[in-house]
């Protein structure tokens, strides 16, 4: 691989970035943190932080969060989440073991989608939590101030279920203890401990006690390597592209993309420049002609954000390209396995789908064509990818719903050498 192409970087990492900021929202004292993406959901957590009561400041381009230790007041109206799960999930746990009575709520796609999934592990906390009769937002949050810690088991390989457990039992008394399906990405668990807070892991399980102090930290956010493998599979899909992008989150519960792009068969090298309490380094990727993969369901967890650019390189690729056990899929920001087929079948790729997953024939003949994006970031930036690595147009029905997670993505498009 030539090594002297250039490296860009991408917007900092949205998960790493929702979670510092709830966190130094929590502690006590001033925390910095440095690289703060500027897309709608970062925004959408940081405006729900404010209505709790706490403060923010920029100086010389680091976001200065003055923490309340503690101390969120309740807002007068209802919390606009946006488009962000993380968001409201996370926050909903912040809530439920404090004396607030909080009101979460979001655009027409986070109302659609499953909260559950969280309120029945928060009750276990005494927080009582009135959802809609379809078990969605708006929902009503009376937190517990006595709570006490609980044993859970995780039933979802979320780490938006176990995040909002784990910032629960930050407030309640004792230890909680998580286990099952816990091997979803971990930047609470890293954060937590940047922030001076035991998170042990023993025997498969996940501990944390409270009441717990937080200590305000400085947090240096890496690239969001998400992001950045919308750029990779670019280059990916045209032998001889390139792109390099630094500064990247290699936090290894994030990575597997880059395994797959080496199953497809592109060249991808990595960099680690050193650990910090996030993993960050250079990953550059070679295009060349690409044959399927099979993804299996354990292997879902691990690339959950990156499942429709896998079904986009599966186009490209000689042979069916294989996803299954990923039902999470449909209850994204899209149901992605719906969205992901129609704009597929709209540029000329032949797909089946099944409830759990689907499956690409490729190499495909792609035409041109317009995509539904359903309002969907990922599904946007997938078909963004599609269009420019087949040389075809595609026109998006909502082109700017890629803010929510990165802003400047067609121009950093641009950065994939042909
Ligand atoms: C996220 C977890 C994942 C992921 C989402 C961000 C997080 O969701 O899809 O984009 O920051 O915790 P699930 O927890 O629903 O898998």
């Amino acid at each position: 691989m030539t090594p002297t192409i250039p490296p860009i970087t991408v917007p900092g990492d949205k998960s790493i970035a929702h979670r510092a900021l709830i966190l130094a929202a929590l502690a006590h004292g001033e925390s910095v943190l440095r690289n703060v993406p500027a897309g709608l959901d970062v925004r959408s957590t940081q405006h729900a932080l404010s209505a709790l009561g706490v403060t923010f400041g920029d100086e010389g381009g680091a976001l200065h969060v003055t923490g309340s230790g503690g101390a969120l007041v309740g807002p007068a109206d209802a919390i606009d989440c946006g488009n962000s799960g993380t968001t409201i999930r996370l926050l909903a746990g912040v809530v439920a073991t404090r004396a607030l009575d909080v009101t979460l709520d979001g655009d027409a796609s986070l109302r659609k989608r499953p909260m559950r999934r969280i309120a029945e592990p928060l009750a276990g906390f005494g927080a009582d939590i009135d959802l809609s009769p379809s078990g969605t937002a708006p929902f009503r949050v009376r937190g517990n101030p006595h709570a006490v810690g609980v044993e859970a088991t995780l039933m979802i390989p979320s780490a938006q279920v176990k995040s909002a457990l784990l910032l629960a039992a930050l407030g309640a008394r004792g230890v909680t203890r998580l286990d099952g399906a816990i091997a979803s990405r971990d930047h609470t668990e890293r954060l937590l401990r940047a922030f001076g807070v035991a998170c042990a892991s023993e025997g498969g399980a996940l501990l944390v006690e409270g009441p717990a102090q937080l200590r305000a930290t400085e947090i240096d956010i890496p690239g969001d390597i998400s992001s950045a493998a919308f750029l990779f599979a670019a280059a990916a899909a045209v032998p001889g592209a390139r792109v390099g992008v630094d500064d990247v989150g290699l936090n290894p519960t994030r990575t597997a993309f880059l395994d797959v792009l080496r199953r497809f068969g592109a060249d991808v090298a990595v960099e680690a420049h050193g650990e910090g309490a996030e993993p960050r380094g250079r990953v550059t990727v070679c295009g060349a002609a690409l044959h399927a993969v099979t993804i299996a369901p354990y292997e879902v967890a691990g690339l959950i954000d990156e499942l429709p650019l896998v079904g986009v390189l599966g186009a490209f690729a000689r042979g069916t390209t294989v996803v299954s056990g990923a039902s999470e899929l449909r209850v994204k920001e899209s149901d992605r396995i719906a969205t992901f087929a129609a704009a597929a079948r709209a540029l000329g790729i032949e797909l089946d789908t099944f409830d759990d997953g689907f499956m690409v024939h490729g190499p495909a003949r792609f035409h041109g064509g317009s995509v539904v994006t359903g309002g969907d970031h990922r599904i946007a930036m997938a078909f963004a990818v599609a269009a420019r690595a087949a040389a075809i147009d595609v026109v998006l029905d909502d082109p700017d719903c890629v803010a929510v997670s990165f802003p400047g993505f067609s121009r950093a498009l641009d950065a994939v050498v042909a």
